[in-house]
């Protein structure tokens, strides 16, 4: 059974004294984690002793908390077992269904607020144009290539050296996106039934892709600040992991970006565990604040061996390219390779020639981009400022997602009723492993500035109606042991 240390469950309470009386508070914070989905179903809770001592509370006030809990249906006492995190009675057991993952077509009239990517960078024409002028070299070839072109991979391998990271074109793959990437790397590493480390929350579509490939999504709760690494290690010995799946960089949705000393001590704890880490950098590239080169800290792979990096071109010029890579341990391609292979045979050669084309152009590119992001962070900062001001966010230094936590657990109605305020909004519960975040909702920086005044507008119309809205049962997947 999954547990979690009293420290581990202070960490996700956060910092500050409780409210009072101090009984309710601890109940309200416990209660309030697990709607949201940071604390899953089916975790065995500290006992009362370990938690009088961590949080410094009497027992009696653990005890009142604990028998709170009980009386709302959140937690249960079972013999020999302790206290277990439930939910109130209700339909459960629902799969997480892919519903709203899928894009069906927007009404003109309404601004899709469920993709967190931008048009097409500037320059991404010209680089076509020049694409099609190399392209006539390869039409005498059969054209499929597992590996990716090997100037693509060269190019992808000099970006990563520019970051400090020495890598041979041999350790990259190029992959149909970081999705393509992320399915040949869990295919070449595990097998049917293995488990997966998952952030929660996190991209909904891996947590989808893990599953659909028939392999074990193990949700590893971030708290407000970022990674519990001792949870982590925890969560890792429990399930036996076989992978983690991290978004260190403008993480999606939170956009938390990880510091230095956690991501030294994750890949230790990674290695000692065995589990292979499947880093998405997806987002790296729009660091948004940081001088002069928009980079973060050193990648993942920097303090890791085994690391496996995700790449896309998707965010960084555009979705529609389709272009991502893998890079892999020095010696450690052939596995992808024939996973990859299996998958979808290669990547399209024009959109290769265009992505080693906006390589090459580098940062002259890449800082216009960051520019455009920038403004329409900023843009839509004021604009919820204005029109959603009890939303709480922090601002994030890059990514293109505002992590809102709304003021009441209203997030699946807010979805539901969005699309009569005219906007398309992702449900909370879609980025969590086991659903929940129904205080949740993502709004992706993505849509122009002169339009975030409208989607403000909009959005505090959905919430209003949001508000009077009849409750939506919440949306449950089955306890993953
Ligand atoms: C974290 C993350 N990884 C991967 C992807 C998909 O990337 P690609 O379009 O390169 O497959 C996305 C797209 O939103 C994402 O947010």
């Amino acid at each position: 059974m999954r547990t979690i240390s009293a420290r581990s469950l202070a960490l996700l309470l956060g910092a500050g004294p409780l409210p009072r009386p101090a009984y309710r508070g601890l109940a309200d914070g416990i209660r309030r984690l697990v709607s949201d989905g940071r604390l899953l179903v089916g975790t065995r809770l500290p006992s009362e002793r370990t938690l009088t001592t961590e949080l410094g509370l009497s027992r009696t006030t653990v005890g009142a908390a604990l028998d709170a809990l009980r009386d709302e249906g959140f937690v249960t006492t079972r013999r020999g077992s302790g206290s277990v995190v439930c939910l109130p009675a209700g339909p459960s057991g629902l799969a997480l269904s892919q519903a709203g993952l899928i894009p069906t077509d927007v009404p003109n009239d309404v601004i899709d607020l469920t993709y967190a990517a931008l048009p097409a960078a500037a320059g991404v024409t010209a680089a076509y144009e020049r694409a099609l002028v190399e392209l006539p070299r390869f039409l005498a070839t059969a054209g499929y290539d597992p590996r990716g072109l090997p100037e693509t991979r060269a190019a992808v391998a000099a970006w990563f050296e520019g970051r400090g990271l020495s890598t041979s074109p041999d350790q990259v793959v190029i992959t149909s996106g970081a999705h393509g990437g992320l399915s040949a790397v869990l295919r070449a590493h595990l097998e049917v039934g293995d488990r997966v480390l998952v952030e929660s929350p996190t991209y909904p579509n891996a947590i989808v892709g893990v599953r659909r490939s028939a392999y074990r999504a193990v949700p590893a709760q971030l708290t407000p600040t970022g990674w519990d690494v001792d949870g982590i290690e925890v969560g890792l010995r429990q399930s036996g992991a076989s992978a983690a799946y991290l978004i260190p960089d403008h993480q999606n949705p939170t956009g938390l970006v990880m510091d230095t000393p956690t991501r030294h001590a994750l890949a230790g704890v990674l290695a000692r565990a065995n589990a292979v880490p499947v880093v998405d950098e997806t987002f790296v590239e729009l660091g948004l604040d940081d001088a002069p080169s928009g980079r973060q800290p050193a990648p993942f792979a920097a303090s890791s061996r085994q690391a496996h990096t995700l790449g896309s071109a998707g965010k960084t010029w555009w979705g529609g390219l389709r272009v991502g890579w893998v890079r892999v341990p020095a010696g450690g391609a052939e596995s992808v390779i024939e996973a990859r292979h299996s998958l979808d045979l290669g990547t399209a050669i024009l959109e290769q020639l265009v992505v080693t084309d906006l390589l090459h152009q580098g940062e002259t590119l890449l800082a216009e981009r960051r520019r455009e992001a920038r403004a329409r962070r900023d843009a839509l900062v004021t604009a919820l400022g204005r029109h959603v001001p009890d939303w709480r966010f922090s601002v994030p230094t890059g990514g293109l997602n505002l992590w809102c936590e709304l003021p009441e657990a209203r997030g699946d109605e807010l979805a539901r009723v969005a699309e009569t305020a005219g906007v398309r909004l992702a449900r909370g519960g879609q980025f969590g492993v086991q659903g929940g975040f129904a205080r949740w909702v993502r709004v992706p920086f993505c849509v122009a500035p002169d339009e975030a005044d409208q989607v403000g507008r909009r959005l505090a119309t959905a919430w209003q109606l949001a508000l009077g809205a009849r409750p939506t049962t919440p949306e449950v997947t089955p306890l993953i042991a």
